[in-house]
């Protein structure tokens, strides 16, 4: 569904990505890893467009996307939930979820607000207040919710655990495993090494710009080497 191969990107005159390959399959969870500054949130902004790829290609869904602006790769069907969550403060939650829903209108999918409610039961009991107003676990929950509205086809979520209390992160492992039943294809960033392994159908070790691994969780599991070079104990 997304394929890089060798993509380059940086800010300015620094280059941060240097030729990274990754490739996400339909209907997969796949996760990416990797210490601070391996190049990991750069990349996700570079496949939103958000940073312009400067060498390498980018295909979704058959399409080479490089270069083309974040909200035509947005309405192709790639929704995207930065670190800093996708929450109108200013907006009610039900605002924050109609805004979402206009933009899915017409896209196959099938997510409704009812939907979103059904699996953020939370979110119901909050619908009149203001983003601003909820824990960062809500504003989590409404930022994946919105970006379900979008009825994407694939899902990309940038630590969405990130500041988290235990028990929200398990409620939100909880809901991510129900989008996955579900069939949903999604890309995550995550350092919370346990979530992601339970998570994920496959795994990818970024370090210095580049994916240097790619496999499955169990695998990774049992490479000590990988764990020490690339991740931390
Ligand atoms: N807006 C920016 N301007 C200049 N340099 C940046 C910018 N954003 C990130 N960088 C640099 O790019 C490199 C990669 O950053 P990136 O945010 O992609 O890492 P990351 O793997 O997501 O790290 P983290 O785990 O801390 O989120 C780092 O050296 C960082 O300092
Ligand atoms: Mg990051």
């Amino acid at each position: 569904m997304l394929e890089l191969s060798g993509v380059t990107a940086g800010y300015g005159e620094t280059q941060v990505l240097h030729g990274v390959d990754l490739v996400v399959r339909e209907g997969q969870f796949h996760a990416i890893l990797g210490r601070n500054g391996a190049g990991k949130t750069t990349t996700l902004k570079t496949i939103m467009g958000l940073v312009p790829a400067k060498g390498g290609e980018i295909r979704f869904a058959g399409d080479s996307i490089a270069g083309r602006e974040p909200y035509r790769i947005a309405t192709l069907g790639i929704a995207y939930v930065p670190e800093t969550r996708d929450v109108f403060g200013a907006l009610t939650v039900e605002e924050n979820l109609h805004l979402a829903a206009r933009i899915g209108v017409g896209r196959a999918g099938g997510w409704s607000i009812e939907k979103v409610l059904a699996i953020f039961p939370n979110l119901a009991e909050r619908m009149d207040n203001g983003g601003n107003q909820l824990s960062g676990g809500e504003q989590q929950m409404l930022s994946i919710g919105r970006a379900l509205l979008m009825n994407p086809s694939l899902m990309i979520l940038d630590e969405p655990t990130e500041g988290l209390a235990p028990i929200i992160v398990r409620q939100i492992f909880d809901k991510l495993m129900e989008l996955k039943q579900a069939g949903l294809t999604l890309l995550l960033v995550e350092q919370n090494f346990h979530f992601a392994l339970n998570l994920a159908d496959e795994v990818s070790v970024f370090g210095r710009g580049q994916c240097i691994w790619t496999g499955t969780p169990d695998a990774l599991r049992m490479d000590e080497d990988l764990h020490k070079r690339w991740i931390g104990v």
